[in-house]
């Protein structure tokens, strides 16, 4: 469970005001999604889930445990993909996992037999002796995505995971995200793709120039809509009458 209560975020002292009073609560059990146009906050709420940016205002809380207030435990509830695939290219595929499965402090005979699963699972099990700095854009993501689940976190944070995947890759981390929701967990991604997120998501929340402009299901959104209005007409129309 992620509860995000009353969050804003400005860059340069105030100018550029790039969250702006969010909240929004993501239940267990769940896929939710998170919609919106090019520099609508996504990622900037994403990186103050995760840590990695203070919040100015408000508090987030993953399981319980506040980000601000008890980082390393908040930090072991979610397993993190960021937007960014560029990580540790002079490390081999094999060697970032275990780094990631030393910091998430994962046993060694856990770590040999869930590398081994993810890797198969994502046709990484060759390649993971080179290099990452000789990977496809692909390749570094499905490489993150395996060491982000490695030490099974409940909460799966994910921003624009589908970006760079091929089909098959694209299809498998979807169905483990409905896999992991449908076993009681926890999976926040946000997205461009507005296809993905109709197929895919249980509630979603689409959100413009810092403000979250709807939170629901489809079913609700869909009430917002004329009969037969697809998701992206309904996108743009909340998007532009902001
Ligand atoms: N480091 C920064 N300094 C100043 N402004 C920033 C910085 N990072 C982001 N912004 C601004 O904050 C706003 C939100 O950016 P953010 O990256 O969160 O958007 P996004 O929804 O993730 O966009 P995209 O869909 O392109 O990934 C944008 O107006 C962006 O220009
Ligand atoms: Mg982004």
């Amino acid at each position: 469970m992620i509860e995000i209560c009353k969050v804003s975020k400005s860059y340069n002292k105030g100018k550029v005001k790039a969250v702006d009073e969010v909240s929004l609560t993501v239940h267990d059990g769940e896929i939710f999604g998170f919609l919106g146009p090019n520099g609508a906050g996504k990622t900037t709420l994403i990186k103050m889930i995760t840590g990695i940016l203070n919040a100015d205002q408000g508090s987030i809380k993953i399981n319980g445990r506040d980000i601000r207030g008890n980082p390393l435990e908040a930090k072991m509830q979610f397993g993190f993909v960021p937007d960014d695939p560029n990580i540790f290219s002079r490390l081999t595929g094999i060697e970032y996992l275990n780094f990631m499965a030393d910091i998430y402090r994962v046993s060694s005979i856990t770590r040999v037999q869930r590398i081994k699963e993810l890797l198969e699972r994502f046709e990484m099990s060759l390649a993971a002796a080179d290099l990452i700095q000789s990977y496809s854009h692909g390749m570094k993501q499905k490489i993150i995505v395996i060491g982000a689940l490695l030490h099974n976190p409940p909460v799966w944070i994910l921003d624009e995971p589908m970006t760079g995947l091929d089909p098959r890759s694209s299809f498998d981390l979807k169905e483990m995200m409905r896999e992991h929701a449908d076993a009681g967990k926890t999976v926040f991604f946000s997205t461009h793709v507005l296809e993905v997120a109709e197929k895919l998501c249980d509630r979603l929340a689409i959100i413009n120039k810092g403000r979250v402009i709807f939170c629901g299901s489809l079913q609700e959104i869909r009430a917002h809509a004329q009969a037969n209005q697809s998701l992206e007409n309904l996108f743009l129309e909340l998007t532009e009458n902001e």
